[in-house]
């Protein structure tokens, strides 16, 4: 095997690591305790770059973990912890003359294992549900009640009006997510460790199939014709659980970003926000703008609203005022008409491909060359 001179020995002591190219591929160099092993840089689960890793003694050797999501590779073998079969490219290294040479090409080739029964499967392949004659109706509830104190919510009533009128009218098919019931985690911010790390399915999701955002993946991106979103106002703002949602939606945005790829197409959002005092507008415009975002259409006049005012701190009345309000049942009706009214029209004449006139990565101030004239 042919060998190509790299570094001297000297300047990778015990403890250090560092990268270099080999045939144009990047590739590790690590000294432990003075025995030098060469391994590819490149993780095989999304492209992070193990350079930036920590090598910790683990499991049966010294091991590498990447930056971006955790991934392992033994420093010495290339493999993956006991129990994956992922293998890293592992090269040939010999030292001759206080130089480190390193094999031309890899003695073992990387081989990213098959993960058999992906439970994400349906997401990263978009099995779409959606189709031209569907009519499914999705409402995600963002309130946070305690369980065992029910009691009404207004946001909810009043998702539930609209749920059960648009299944009756319409005979739509409906599904009612509430938030508070799915266990999820909070957005880890792999996006701004590197955009690529950011993916679709999100990294999250596929490092624990059980988390609760998986199901609104599923429901909002794969099955859904109509979205109703329904949150509280809490301190002028939607709820915290809406916002805890929104940030784990970034792998849906990201994609048009990163690769022009628009995950939803031919869906309407609508919304209905209900405070004891108001901000009806600032949070309304806070999720049209985002939805807008994702791809989802909006009707004319996008949000219903419900709130006495600034002065009303008699919260006692709220519940029943709400309930007993006739403006309350007929505009949740007149936003699933309108829903529906917009999702006929699309699904008469689909997108095939969007335009998104948002930023792309590929525009980025340091993805373009600059030129000196
Ligand atoms: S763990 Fe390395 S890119 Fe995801």
């Amino acid at each position: 095997m042919d060998f190509v001179e790299s570094v001297d020995v000297k300047s990778l002591p015990p403890g250090s690591h560092t990268v270099i190219s080999i045939n144009g591929k990047e590739v590790l160099l690590f000294n432990i305790d003075g025995e030098i092993s060469t391994i590819g840089n490149i993780c095989l689960h999304k492209g992070g770059p193990l350079s930036e890793g920590k090598v910790e003694k683990k499991y049966d050797g010294y091991y590498v973990t990447c930056p971006w999501h955790g991934w392992e590779y033994n420093v010495k073998t290339g493999a993956a912890p006991p129990g994956f079969g992922d293998q890293q490219a592992l090269y040939d290294t010999l030292v001759k003359d206080n130089k480190i040479f390193v094999s031309a090409l890899p003695r073992v080739l990387p081989l990213k294992a098959e993960h058999k029964d992906n439970p994400l499967q349906d997401l990263a392949e978009l099995r779409y549900e959606s189709t031209r004659s569907s009519l499914n109706i999705l409402g995600i509830s963002c309130t946070n009640m305690n369980q065992n104190l029910p009691r009404i919510s207004t946001s909810d009533e009043a998702l539930q009006d609209a749920l059960e009128y648009g299944s009756e009218k319409y005979n739509a098919s409906t599904v009612l997510l509430k938030l508070s019931d799915l266990e999820f985690r909070h957005c880890e911010g792999y996006y701004s460790r590197n955009e690529q790390a950011c993916t679709w399915p999100c990294s999250i999701s596929e490092m624990d199939s059980n988390d609760g955002m998986n199901e609104v993946y599923r429901k909002l991106i794969l099955w859904a014709d109509i979205l109703v979103l329904s949150t509280p106002i809490r301190w002028g703002n939607a709820s915290s659980l809406y916002y805890k949602m929104a940030e784990r939606l970034n792998c849906v945005q990201n994609q048009i970003t990163l690769q022009d790829r628009v995950l939803v197409k031919n869906k309407v959002a609508s919304f209905i926000i209900t405070g004891g005092q108001d901000n009806i507008q600032q949070v309304a415009g806070q999720m049209m703008v985002f939805f807008t975002e994702l791809g989802f259409s909006l009707p004319p006049f996008a949000f219903v609203g419900w709130s006495r005012g600034w002065t009303a701190e008699d919260m006692e009345y709220n519940e029943k005022l709400f309930l007993k309000s006739r403006y309350v049942k007929r505009s949740v009706r007149d936003l699933i008409d309108n829903d529906m009214k917009l999702l006929r029209q699309l699904k008469g004449d689909p997108c095939v491909h969007i335009a998104s006139p948002q930023p792309k990565i590929s525009e980025a101030p340091s993805k373009i060359k600059i030129d000196n004239d």
